[in-house]
Formats: C-alpha cells, structure tokens, sequence
C-alpha cells in the first residue's frame, strides 16, 4: 500500500513571493474556473489541496479538477456530526472520479473532555461555546491538513453571504503562514454551479434536494425556506455577521 501523500510533504509552508502575487492575482482576477484551476496545477501541483465538505460547489471544483488539475489532493474535515447523506455523497465521489480523499478529524481526547464537560449540544448554548465546538471540530483539524501545504482552493462564493462579498480568487492565508487560498468559483451564481451539475452529471448531496442550499454539520443545519438567504439554515439561531465557523475569515 503507497503511504499517505501527506508524509511527503516538508512541514515548512513554501508562501507564494510576495513579488508573484500581484502578477497572478492579475492573471487570475478575470480568469474562468478551469484557467484558475490550471494555473494551481502548474504553479503548485500536489502542494495544493481541495477542501471539500462535498456541497455542491466542492463537487462542481472536484470534477472540474479532474481535467484541469489533476495533480489536486482532496480532503475533507470529519467533525463528526455531518449527516448521512454527506458520507453517501463523498463515496460517490471517491467511486466516480477514482481519487483518494483524505478526512481529518477532530483530536479525540479534545472532543471527549468537550463532550464530558458541556454534553453533546454545547454549542446550543452560546455564540462563544458554538465558536469552541467549530473551533475544536473544524479549525484545528484545518491546521494538521494545511500543515507543509503551499496553497489549498475552496469552493467560496461572494454570492454565499454578507461575510463573503470580499472574496478574492487569490487569497493570502494568514492564519496559515501567509499560504495561498484559491477561489475558482469566487464570481459563480448559484444558478451557474447548478447549470454544470446537470451538463456534467456531477454527484451531489441528497439534502440539496431538500431545502438545504449550505450544509455544514448536522445539528447545526436546516432546511430554508424559498425567500430565505442560501446561508440562513446555517446556525440558524445567529445573527448572519456570525454565520462563520473560523475556516474562513474576510474582510
Ligand atoms: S463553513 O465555513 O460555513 O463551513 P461552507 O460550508 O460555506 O463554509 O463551505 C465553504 C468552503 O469551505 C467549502 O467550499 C470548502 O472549501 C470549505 N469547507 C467547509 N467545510 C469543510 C469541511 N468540513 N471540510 C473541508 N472543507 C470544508
Ligand atoms: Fe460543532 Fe456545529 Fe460547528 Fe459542527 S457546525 S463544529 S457541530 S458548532
């Protein structure tokens, strides 16, 4: 068996030079998604990686990274509370697209103390308990997976939510030693991510079917009604300039 891709990786973070950034960031502003998407398997090859949590968006990039940028690692964050239909999700894509997708989960004894201490709905509890669950759950994870990676691409979108307007196609990520952050799909509608899952036949999630336009964890995501915003059913107790779990943070 080959061993995990990861353990080739040096653990120092190689951060795109200062002097590259503007010229690619120039190239990349008007670029389509496969162009963008070429660009990161040239300049980054398998230093770079998809964070998936198998939405539709991750889907659209996954496929499209086929083609476009093969060399492309994948891995998703399993925080341990995602709903069934996301795992069905994420094996129909390992099957169809043959690639190997990489979960990290939260560090065991971390989740147990949480558990133990505050029970299993602590993040009902507060703005502050919630942010301690994602925290635990999702950000750290996002560390060990980033760690010796010079750049990773995401499925945001500016159309996502108010805290998501300021999305650039490049990004510098500070919270991770100043890596690339690459948006393809930054400027896509949800009508055009749409429009490729039936040109494609791009798998998705069953609850996208169901009222669910985001979903994250299981507790913590509902379906939305039609006149609602496509992040509403996202902690839905909060106030939308809260609606971040700490994976993203912008401007
Ligand atoms: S979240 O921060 O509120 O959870 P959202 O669900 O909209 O974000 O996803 C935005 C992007 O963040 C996804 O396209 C994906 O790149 C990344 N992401 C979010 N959740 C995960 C996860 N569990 N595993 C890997 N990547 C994730
Ligand atoms: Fe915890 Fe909910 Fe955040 Fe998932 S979305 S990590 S269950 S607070």
């Amino acid at each position: 068996m080959s061993a995990p891709a990861t353990a080739l990786r040096p653990l120092a973070p190689t951060p795109l030079p200062a002097a590259e950034v503007e010229a690619a960031r120039a190239r990349l502003g008007a670029a389509s998604a496969p162009e963008i998407l070429r660009w990161i398997d040239e300049r980054f090859g398998d230093r770079a990686a998809i964070a998936s949590s198998f939405g539709v968006e991750d889907c659209v990039l996954i496929d499209l990274a086929r083609t476009h940028a093969p060399r492309l690692q994948i891995f998703t964050l399993d925080t341990g509370r995602l709903h069934p239909e996301t795992y069905e999700v994420m094996e129909a894509v390992r099957k169809r697209y043959g690639v190997e997708i990489r979960s990290y989960f939260p560090e065991r004894a971390a989740v147990e103390a949480l558990e133990a201490e505050h029970g299993f709905f602590s993040f009902r509890d507060s703005l502050e308990a919630r942010k301690a669950c994602c925290g635990l759950r999702k950000v750290e994870p996002l560390g060990r997976a980033l760690a010796g990676r010079d750049a990773w691409v995401t499925g945001l979108r500016r159309e996502q939510s108010p805290t998501r307007t300021g999305v650039d196609v490049l990004e510098l990520d500070a919270a991770h030693g100043g890596i690339a952050k690459l948006n393809p799909l930054a400027s896509w509608t949800a009508s055009q991510v749409w429009r490729y899952v039936k040109e494609h036949g791009v798998p998705y999630n069953a609850l996208h079917d169901q009222g669910f336009p985001s979903i994250g964890c299981a507790p913590c995501t509902r379906a939305i009604k039609p006149y609602e915003d496509l992040r509403a059913g996202r902690w839905w107790w909060e106030n939308p300039e809260n609606k971040e779990c700490g994976l993203h943070v912008h401007r």
